[in-house]
């Protein structure tokens, strides 16, 4: 068989986004968790944006029943624009433009039930085809003052094709909440992976190094993911079928340097709008002055 070509370019972009969000109910009854603001723009619109920064052309969110509101999202919005035009309010208008997919790059595949994150990838394979693949789960936010997380991996695949994962160390104790990397040289900020393991408990983590959210994927996973049975918390987890592919591709770890934000639960999700806000060139300093008086207690 033909060996495929492990540097193609990375022009496709997955969102997983089917999940229901109950952790943040009552705010996710009828608006999805990914519609969640992050200081000005929901969470879905930032990791889209980052893919995009990335040289990224189309996008493909996974989603699930009732949540065509993160398509709608990206719409054109006809009426709006109107509006703000007669009211001359041309910085809500460039924002708004900002949130615009322009027709054809984007797409919504769904998946119909919830059977874990190697499934919701797979949904989107015959959307991806035979084409290696960002993929971005939204509830991972990551504030970068230079290039994003996605656009420094893809700096990282240019050099060494193949499969790319994000990674940073967390506690001892948290291992158990994520997939865990087995690192060649643990000291350097990319290293081959030996191996990984989905959500270990502590004593048997073969490292701290966890997996943040972001990858990037030859679509030989697909093939792996086709068959792929039940794993950790009864889900068909995508980390048991990357250490399938592990053993016929290449997969570097590189350990991201940028603070980063689970916004997949309240006090990450309010902490993540605190450090962006705290960035935000309209918002910051006003933010700086509102906290120093609630740091005094
Ligand atoms: C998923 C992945 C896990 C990764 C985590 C990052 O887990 O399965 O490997 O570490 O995302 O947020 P989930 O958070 O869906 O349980």
């Amino acid at each position: 068989m033909k060996k495929p070509d492990l540097k193609r370019p990375i022009r496709k972009a997955v969102f997983p986004v089917a999940g229901l969000g109950t952790r943040f109910l009552p705010a996710t009854k009828v608006l999805p968790k990914e519609m969640l603001p992050l200081v000005d723009r929901p969470l879905i619109q930032r990791a889209v944006e980052e893919a995009r920064e990335a040289g990224i052309n189309e996008f493909i969110f996974v989603s699930g029943r009732g949540k065509s509101l993160i398509a709608e999202h990206f719409e054109y919005q006809p009426e709006l624009v109107i509006a703000l035009k007669e009211k001359n309010k041309t910085d809500l208008l460039e924002k708004v433009r900002a949130s615009n997919l322009e027709s054809g790059i984007f797409s919504t595949v769904l998946q119909q039930n919830p059977k874990g994150l190697g499934h919701a990838i797979w949904c989107a394979s015959k959307i991806l085809g035979n084409e290696p693949f960002a993929l971005l789960l939204p509830d991972v936010m990551v504030l970068s003052e230079g290039k994003g997380c996605t656009a420094q991996m893809i700096d990282v695949y240019n050099k060494t094709g193949g499969n790319i994962i994000a990674s940073a160390h967390v506690a001892k104790q948290d291992v158990k909440k994520y997939g865990i990397l087995d690192v060649k040289d643990p000291k350097s900020r990319t290293s081959a992976i030996k191996g990984m393991v989905e959500k270990p408990e502590p004593a048997k983590a073969p490292s701290t190094l966890s997996i943040i959210g972001r990858y990037i994927l030859q679509p030989e996973i697909f093939t792996i993911l086709e068959k792929q049975k039940a794993g950790s918390g009864g889900e068909i987890q995508l980390t048991d079928a990357m250490q399938t592919l592990l053993k016929t591709q290449p997969f570097t770890s590189m350990e991201l340097r940028d603070p980063y934000f689970d916004c997949g639960h309240h006090t990450g999700f309010i902490e993540a709008n605190i450090a962006f806000a705290l960035k935000d060139p309209v918002f910051g300093a006003q933010m700086k002055k509102i906290l120093s008086r609630y740091a005094k207690g």
